[in-house]
């Protein structure tokens, strides 16, 4: 396995024109994370793992500086898993002249300022500004990405669309623990009573989802239903929304997504289910 720190380390596979999967993380990586390598190994050429930890992403008081940094156990996790190449790019190598002076990506606000981007306004442009850069840079054919992020992987599938940039998005299932809580690097911030309480929130997804086949299908209704199912969190959205454009829905139908977040405690949990 390769670790290199520049775009000059990255290996010149395409000019060798093999093909790169790109899984791009901020590390502290989990199973959810392993499952993306596990696609990407599927692919034909190379697999690439980006460990970076995006300043333009994180609001001013969000917890860029508390993120897990694990970079020990990652680059092992990489090993086991025969990732190709791990990419630890430093932040001058992705925003030469500061993350304040780079130029970013905006996303319209329909898509960034709903659901996640109501709370985090600026996020998706962080996001987007950071992928767009690694993709450049690494000239992957393929990225892969989870479908717990599930706004942030109709956006980004959009940002290439729209700017045209040869690479395939690829999104693959939320990995879950074995009480239904769906993997994320922030569950470590959960106290032992606030994980036990993080996984009624999947619960709660499962019996909206019940309920919806048996035809309630009002999002105002089913919002109010699932916040009295977990009691112990406090519900920042619902939403049921398209599951290609995002488009909010009033009354949910098989097909759709429903979209969730919540905070239990400090920390602010988000799921997602098809129905
Ligand atoms: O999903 C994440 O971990 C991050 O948002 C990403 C896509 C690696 C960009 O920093």
């Amino acid at each position: 396995m390769i670790i290199c720190e520049t775009r000059e380390e990255l290996t010149n596979w395409r000019n060798n024109q093999l093909e790169v999967s790109l899984v791009p993380t901020m590390g502290a990586l989990h199973d959810g994370h392993l499952s993306l390598i596990q696609e990407a190994k599927k692919h034909r050429g190379r697999s690439l793992v980006s460990i970076f930890v995006n300043p333009k992403q994180f609001g001013p008081n969000e917890d860029f500086d508390q993120y897990p940094r694990t970079l020990d156990a990652d680059l092992k996790k990489c090993e086991d898993e025969g990732v190709d190449c791990v990419w630890i790019p430093k932040e001058r190598g992705i925003y030469p002249e500061g993350v304040e002076n780079a130029i970013g990506i905006t996303v319209p606000d329909s898509l960034s300022k709903v659901l996640c981007g109501v709370s985090r306004p600026h996020f998706f442009d962080g996001v987007c500004t950071v992928v767009y850069r690694l993709l450049i840079l690494s000239k992957a054919t393929t990225a892969i990405f989870g479908e717990k992020d599930f706004q942030q992987l109709i956006i980004l599938k959009k940002m290439v669309s729209d700017l045209m940039i040869p690479v395939t998005i690829s999104g693959c299932p939320i990995v879950r623990e074995t009480d239904g809580l769906a993997m994320s690097s922030r569950n470590r911030y959960l106290s032992s009573k606030e994980r036990h309480n993080a996984a009624t929130l999947y619960q709660a997804l499962l019996t909206a989802k019940k309920e919806l086949s048996e035809g309630i299908n009002d999002i105002s209704v089913i919002r109010s239903r699932l916040q009295s199912n977990c009691p112990q969190l406090t519900l920042d959205y619902l939403e049921c929304v398209d599951h290609d454009t995002l488009e909010l829905k009033q009354t949910c139908k098989n097909g759709d997504r429903l979209c969730v977040a919540a905070w239990c405690g400090q920390t602010r949990l988000i799921d997602n289910l098809m129905i």
